[in-house]
């Protein structure tokens, strides 16, 4: 039974798309791709009533157009509920493992060959599927084997024996440092989590002009366009980069400029424009079923992060991630500490 990888989606239908598509074009299966939508705006997508400037716009019919499978969740989730919403997903459809993927990346296969593959025209090239599935296999032979990381944990491949036996992701602590909490839990039960290469996974948080680009069509170029432009007087000069290396192979070409595309979004992403900006750029949708005001949503959850960090810190009694190495905390200390700061 071959693992499926779950996309879980909140907002930013573009940039999801382009994560699906990327996916599929660097050689992932359509059909082993779930997207799991965590909108919390009930069957507003799957009925169509959402319009494109909603944040929480999906559209199940280009999904479905794309082969790709769509699970909803039945209420908005935060992080840590979705990834035991993960958990559920491997009993009630007896899935033994699953990869995970974050929605806001785009995948490009290792189509100019290295280490790990040769090229793409060569014997024996190896597409991400591949590559993923052999760490998978590489895994299990660790009895141990927690979680394996491609790219660091843009894709994601789980065990769920080694989720099962920490209990689970708190969903006291809904989003961030609820990883360093779930991290370390496992760390402490011994389960291991190595790093492992399938493809060129980047954190991205535009989206490319035209995804045709993604399928190498004739005539489409990469390049994109920040879609939620910074006010006048900020520097927001996007920088489409030009392919213009000489080389024979139109197909690495095309490969290489996609590459350089995704390369420049990603440098566009983590520069002063701060990494979640992306988030913001749908306003719209009022009048909608199941409005929410997007600003309020975005600082609702600013809140909810910090009182998950107070969590976190009366349960280790420690400040930082550094829960083992630092703090020398073990697995029985959860809840039964005194605090170190
Ligand atoms: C979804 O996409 C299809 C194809 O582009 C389009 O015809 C349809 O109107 C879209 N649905 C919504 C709700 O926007
Ligand atoms: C984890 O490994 C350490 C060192 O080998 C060992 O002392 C400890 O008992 C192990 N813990 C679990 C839960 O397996």
């Amino acid at each position: 039974l071959a693992p499926p990888l779950l996309i879980g989606f909140t907002r930013s239908w573009p940039i999801l798309l382009q994560a699906v598509v990327s996916y599929v074009t660097a050689g992932w299966p359509a059909d082993q791709i779930f997207v799991v939508e965590n909108t919390g705006v009930q069957q507003a997508n799957a009925r169509g009533q959402l319009t494109l400037q909603n944040p929480f716009y999906l559209n199940h019919t280009i999904l479905r157009t794309l082969g790709v499978n769509i699970i909803q969740t039945p209420t908005l989730l935060t992080f840590a509920q979705l990834q035991n919403f993960y958990l559920s997903l491997t009993y009630t459809k007896n899935w033994p493992y699953y990869f995970w993927s974050h929605m806001d990346v785009l995948t490009l296969s290792y189509e100019d060959g290295n280490e790990h593959t040769p090229k793409y025209s060569d014997k024996g090239y190896k597409p991400i599927y591949t590559l993923a599935l052999e760490a998978l296999q590489k895994a299990r032979r660790d009895p141990r084997w927690g979680t394996r990381w491609f790219s660091y944990d843009h894709l994601a491949l789980v065990n769920p024996l080694a989720y099962e036996d920490v209990g689970g992701w708190d969903t006291m602590i809904p989003y961030y440092i609820t990883d360093c909490d779930m991290h370390a839990r496992l760390a402490m039960r011994n389960w291991t989590m190595l790093d492992a290469k399938a493809a060129i996974i980047t954190d991205v948080s535009t989206t490319i002009d035209d995804l045709l680009a993604l399928y190498r069509v004739d005539g489409i170029e990469a390049k994109f366009t920040d879609p939620n432009p910074p006010p006048p007087g900020k520097d927001g000069a996007v920088v489409a980069r030009r392919g213009d290396e000489k080389d024979d192979d139109e197909n690495l070409r095309r490969w290489r400029k996609l590459q350089k595309t995704a390369d420049t979004m990603f440098h566009y992403k983590h520069g002063d424009r701060g990494r979640n900006t992306w988030q913001l750029g749908q306003h719209g949708g009022q009048d909608e079923p199941f409005y929410y005001n997007s600003a309020g949503f975005a600082e609702a959850i600013e809140v909810t992060t910090e009182s998950g960090r107070e969590v976190f810190r009366r349960k280790w009694g420690h400040r930082d991630c550094d829960l083992r190495e630092g703090a020398g905390l073990e697995f029985g200390d959860q809840w039964m500490v005194e605090k170190d700061f």
